[in-house]
């Protein structure tokens, strides 16, 4: 799959078809997420992907925004903040970034897979964290629900290239 046609096709999903994720798939999508750059190369992200359906319904149950959603896998973006303790590197929200950058390696290898993704801020982290017995030191950031998509959404519109950009010569 072309990158461009990538990029612009891929969609936020947020109804999906009841087939799950064999394992494998799982691994070609975080083969990509370490492949992403980081602050100082210091790579400090850690995933969790569940495939548990009970897991899926009780995280959807305290995340607002999700609760109709059916997706067959949820992953779980962390910051390991012990790898950032470690390096010496601020304990600022900066490595976040390095979060951001391996998400949308994620989904954009997701969608030349032919799967559909959804990136979630409004969850609880807590509850998250408490239930997947996330190790001292790892902070969940995000999350992205992942399946086979059930929906084609209209692309929501984007702003138009003239309003964000400004080339100085
Ligand atoms: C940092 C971030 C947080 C987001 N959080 C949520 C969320 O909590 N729930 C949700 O349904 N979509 C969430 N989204 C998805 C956006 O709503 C979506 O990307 C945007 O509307 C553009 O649609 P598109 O992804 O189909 O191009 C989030 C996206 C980003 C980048």
């Amino acid at each position: 799959m072309d990158l461009f046609d990538a990029i612009e096709g891929r969609r936020s999903i947020r109804k999906y078809k009841e087939e799950s994720l064999d394992e494998n798939t799982i691994m070609k999508i975080i083969e990509a997420a370490i492949w992403a750059p980081s602050a100082s190369n210091l790579q400090p992200w850690h995933f969790t992907a569940i495939l548990n359906r009970d897991i899926i319904k009780r995280i959807r149950s305290f995340s607002p925004g999700m609760f109709r959603e059916n997706p067959p896998c949820i992953i779980v973006l962390s910051l390991n903040k012990n790898i950032i303790k470690a390096q010496g590197e601020g304990m600022g929200n900066d490595n976040v970034f390095d979060l951001a950058m391996a998400a949308q390696n994620m989904m954009l290898s997701a969608y030349s897979l032919g799967l559909g993704s959804c990136i979630k801020l409004s969850f609880n982290r807590e509850a998250v964290k408490k239930l997947i017995d996330l190790k001292e030191g790892f902070e969940p950031e995000f999350l992205i629900t992942i399946g086979y998509p059930d929906e084609i959404p209209e692309p929501p519109g984007r702003r138009d290239i003239k309003e964000v950009l400004n080339v100085v010569r």
